[in-house]
């Protein structure tokens, strides 16, 4: 007898219509600068740093054509193409970035134009678009708000949310090497193939200065260590939002014993480097087995957490809090709960990098080019967005999920070209006018007018 996960036992029986995500697509750039070798050797940095500490192999660069409107372009493209979409089904385009080269048109207009040239001119005309941004959680917050959209829409129209970006730090900062590129297009839709979203969000935010971009600045301004700090505050405030709204849905109720995350069989966090879903599923693992017996186990391996109240100075006890997350991050309890339900969320980001709004759904990509998703399971997903939000929501892997077609990621990682440190830096600076790589069957930036405004065409 197939043994049920916890997700579908909690599921509420007889539902008629979800909502969700039907479908997805990934573009990637076709170069990379590998971070081990001549990258690793000219910042004076141990590449055991980087593969391991960091947990990034390959960093996506974009070609001189590409830009954050063609990468959106190429993805959208990739959906309508595998999923056999045409342009007058879908009802709303919503792109989330933070990479816009405009402060006003909308990207989404741009990427409308680069697809009217495959569709036809006005094939999109009934399509409504909005670009947004909010750091890395512009995406999430679009899926948000199309979900709820699309569960009032009586005219069978779908809806695509859009995540493009260029993640860019200054040459030779500690961010250089968290950066990356790439785009990730989602069909969303009633009844959809994949995933039902189970339209509970939890949401936290709060004003910092972790990481931001001031007008006319083209890399972004990081506080490094506070910025992982935040990252995990606002995941884990978004997380208890969320526990406790699934509560109150009856979505989630775990008995005395059980903890929200035995409920989840799969937990995807915003990715800026792999490393960081590790101190991420730490921080919430070891707060949501606070409340279970689960917690028991771990303080027969590591002994008790540090309290406030044991006669220690602030300092003393942030190094006692930061000794015991060391230990904790070793437990077996802990080493068991990230290898079955986070570790694989990360595999396509160790060879792509950040990709900003859209590195959470690069782990959905990464469980399915893994085939490690099936029926019935449920996902949590714990976006971060700097300046600082998260939300936390989940959804339930649907029958469908296991007949999609492959994304074929780790071919198109495979037939990438490597590139040259002074190729890469070229391109960084924007000083590279000739494409690295002669486009082909792709959207390229053809010029920018004396006005601004933005050529693109399509390459056959
Ligand atoms: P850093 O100073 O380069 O790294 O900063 P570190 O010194 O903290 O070391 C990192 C890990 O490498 C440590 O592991 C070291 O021990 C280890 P840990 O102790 O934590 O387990 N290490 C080594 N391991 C093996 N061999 C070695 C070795 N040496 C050291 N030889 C940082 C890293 C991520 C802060 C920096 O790269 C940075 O500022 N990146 C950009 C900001 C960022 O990605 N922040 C993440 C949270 S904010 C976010 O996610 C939002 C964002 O996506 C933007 C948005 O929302 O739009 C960024």
């Amino acid at each position: 007898m197939p043994v049920l996960s916890k997700a579908a036992e909690s599921s509420p029986q007889g539902k008629e219509q979800t909502v969700g995500i039907d479908d997805l697509a990934v573009y990637v750039p076709g170069l990379y600068l590998p971070l081990e070798g001549e990258f690793a050797r000219s910042r004076g940095i141990d590449p055991g740093k980087l593969i391991k500490g960091i947990g990034i192999e390959r960093m996506a660069v974009p070609d001189a054509h590409e830009d954050a409107a063609t990468m959106a372009a190429m993805s959208l493209l990739l959906l309508m193409r595998r999923s056999g979409l045409q342009p007058d089904r879908i009802g709303k385009i919503y792109v989330g970035t933070e990479s816009s080269a405009d402060e006003a048109k909308a990207m989404g207009t741009y990427v409308i134009g680069m697809l009217e040239q495959v569709y036809g001119r006005g094939s999109f005309r009934e399509c409504g678009t909005v670009e947004m941004k909010a750091a890395c959680i512009a995406t999430t917050l679009a899926l948000e708000s199309q979900s709820y959209w699309l569960a009032a829409e009586d005219e069978d129209k779908v809806g695509v949310v859009i995540a493009s970006d260029v993640a860019k730090y200054p040459l030779a900062s500690p961010g250089e090497y968290t950066q990356g590129a790439g785009s990730v297009s989602l069909l969303l839709k009633k009844n959809p193939r994949l995933l039902s979203l189970e339209q509970v969000y939890g949401h936290f935010t709060r004003d910092e200065n972790d990481f931001f971009r001031p007008m006319g600045c083209t890399t972004a301004v990081v506080n490094g260590k506070h910025s992982n700090q935040c990252y995990l505050d606002a995941v884990t405030g978004a997380f208890d939002s969320f526990a406790a709204r699934a509560a109150r849905n009856g979505i989630i109720v775990p008995a005395a014993s059980e903890c929200v995350t035995d409920f989840l069989d799969h937990i995807l966090f915003h990715i800026p480097y792999p490393r960081m879903v590790e101190y991420a599923s730490a921080a919430i693992f070891r707060h949501d087995w606070k409340g279970c017996q689960r917690r028991l186990k771990v303080e027969a391996e590591i002994g008790p957490e540090p309290g406030e109240g044991d006669g220690k100075d602030a300092a003393a006890f942030q190094a006692a809090q930061a000794d015991y997350a060391r230990h904790f991050a070793r437990s077996p309890q802990f080493l068991e709960a990230f290898a079955a339900k986070v570790k694989d969320t990360a595999t396509l980001s160790r060879q792509i990098g950040n990709i900003y709004t859209g590195s959470i759904y690069l782990g959905l990509a990464s469980l399915l080019e893994l085939d490690r998703i099936q029926t019935g399971q449920r996902l949590g997903f714990g976006a971060y967005g700097s300046g600082c939000s998260a939300l936390f929501f989940s959804g339930q892997v649907e029958a469908q999920a296991e007949d999609l077609p492959g994304l074929g990621l780790m071919k198109r990682l495979e037939e990438r070209k490597a590139i040259t440190l002074a190729d890469y830096e070229m391109l960084h600076e924007g000083k590279r006018e000739k494409s690295v790589v002669q486009p082909e069957q792709e959207f390229v930036l053809e010029g920018i007018d004396s006005q601004g405004y933005r050529h693109y065409k399509f390459v056959e």
